[in-house]
């Protein structure tokens, strides 16, 4: 019996030198794998928080496009687009022309889930058809689960084009 311990517990520096290697070798690669798994996931989580939200204006048109009193939609690329991005890349915006200088534009996103909101001229609301929200031309609530506000969006006119303020998508979260 104990000449099979002996067996077991005799091996020689080299052969201990080499299972220490492995062994070290083994939780090194553990580690590298672990942490590849891991920090994507953790830059994906933290990054909204540490860096600020990409913003940028858009063109969506000469001024004399758009009738006074008139609320019509625009498109435009979103500021935080990847070059992948493809048609997700758009969006929108309800551009209404108050007066001959004055615009105010609404985000297309309810504040529900996000769902674009269309304009009704008749019924002069804008309705969000995923889940029945209404908002009043103000784009305060008017009924259904919306918490907020349609957001506004910052607008400019520079060389007689309009401009509007990308940012990204308000939702329930997103300060009004
Ligand atoms: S997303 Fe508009 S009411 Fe739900």
């Amino acid at each position: 019996m104990k000449h099979e311990a002996d067996e077991n517990t005799t091996e020689c520096p080299e052969e201990l030198s080499r299972r220490s290697f492995y062994t070290k070798l083994s939780v090194g690669l553990s580690l590298v794998i672990g942490a590849m798994m891991v920090v994507p996931g953790l830059a994906y989580v933290l990054a909204p928080i540490v860096r600020k939200p990409p913003r940028d204006w858009r063109t969506v048109g000469k001024v004399d496009q758009f009738k006074v009193g008139s609320t019509s939609l625009v498109n435009f690329e979103d500021a935080s687009s990847v070059p992948w991005a493809g048609v997700t890349a758009k969006t929108g915006a309800w551009l209404r022309r108050v007066d001959d200088s004055h615009f105010i534009a609404f985000s297309i996103n309810c504040r529900h889930l996000g769902c674009p909101v269309r304009w009704v001229d008749d019924a002069n609301l804008f309705m969000c058809p995923c889940h029945g929200g209404v908002y009043y031309s103000d784009g305060t609530v008017a009924g259904g689960p919306p918490p907020k506000p349609l957001k506004r969006l910052a607008v400019r006119v520079r060389n007689d084009e309009v401009q509007i303020e990308t940012g990204p998508v308000p939702l329930t979260t997103t300060p009004v």
